[in-house]
């Protein structure tokens, strides 16, 4: 694939102008939303809205709501030369990196909330979090006005929230979900593993070793607190094993078919 630096823009305003050209044009649109920071893993989901979309919208934005802990908000790496690089090698047409102030002009006044699922899993450890993923969600999906949304699967219980969003709100736009790509070593590739010290990161792939092969999550729960993690939780929902574990300040999360 020829590389092509992406377009970057800081308002909606100037996207709106894309996307009705886009559209007189009868072009469709792509959308992959990220809080930056990116990996391998955020490439497969461009790659995979290049192959079935005329255009590529991306954005670039670390949402203030969606952090439980003002410092892990604090730490989140911005690395907007290095994403608009790696986006450029992956298809990615017009980047969007807009501001708080941007894409809250109303502050925290209006909010999207789950009622159920979203106290779940992650949601049981994380208060606040899914109510600040899915509102600013809704506001890339009203403003991205796409044809198709990628999404990773290794953030299971987001995805399927936002599907949940989708559907309960009649949002026009496609969810696509993308399979989790994984260092060599099986570990899940996450923004947060850049803050793993050498001994947690060649700690790491147990995680998701023991995900997989413990017959039941409180045998996995034991098997990762014996190994030196602090486990958020383990569960078995239906056909998938779902997995939090903190490795000194850094939380990292899996799921595994079982
Ligand atoms: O998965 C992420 O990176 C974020 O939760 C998202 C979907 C970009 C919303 O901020």
């Amino acid at each position: 694939m020829a590389s092509v630096t992406p377009q970057v823009i800081h308002t909606v305003a100037e996207w709106r102008a894309f996307r009705a050209a886009h559209r007189a044009a009868g072009r469709t649109v792509g959308f992959v939303p990220t809080m930056g920071a990116l990996h391998e893993g955020h490439a497969s989901l461009f790659r995979a809205a290049r192959r079935e979309n005329d255009v590529v919208f991306a954005t670039v934005f670390v949402n203030p709501t969606q952090f439980d802990e003002q410092q892990d908000f604090d730490k989140y790496p911005r690395t907007l030369d290095a994403d608009v690089a790696l986006m450029a090698g992956a298809g990615v047409d017009v980047v969007l990196a807009p501001s708080v102030a941007e894409m809250y002009p109303n502050g925290t006044d209006y909010t999207v909330q789950e009622a159920t699922f979203s106290r779940e899993l992650c949601g049981a450890h994380r208060p606040g979090h899914f109510t600040g993923m899915l509102t600013v969600v809704m506001k890339l999906l009203q403003i991205a006005d796409a044809d198709r949304a990628y999404f990773g699967e290794k953030d299971y219980q987001q995805l399927q929230l936002i599907r949940g969003m989708v559907q309960a709100f009649f949002l026009p736009t496609q969810i696509v979900p993308c399979p989790i790509v994984r260092e060599a070593d099986g570990l899940a590739m996450s923004s947060r593993n850049a803050r793993l010290s050498p001994a947690e990161r060649s700690l790491a792939p147990l995680f998701n070793q023991v995900l997989r092969n413990a017959r039941t999550p409180e045998v996995a729960r034991a098997e990762l607190e014996a190994a030196g993690f602090a486990v958020d939780y383990v569960e078995d929902r239906g056909d998938r094993r779902f997995g939090a574990v903190r490795l000194g300040a850094t939380r990292l999360i899996d799921n595994v078919a079982r």
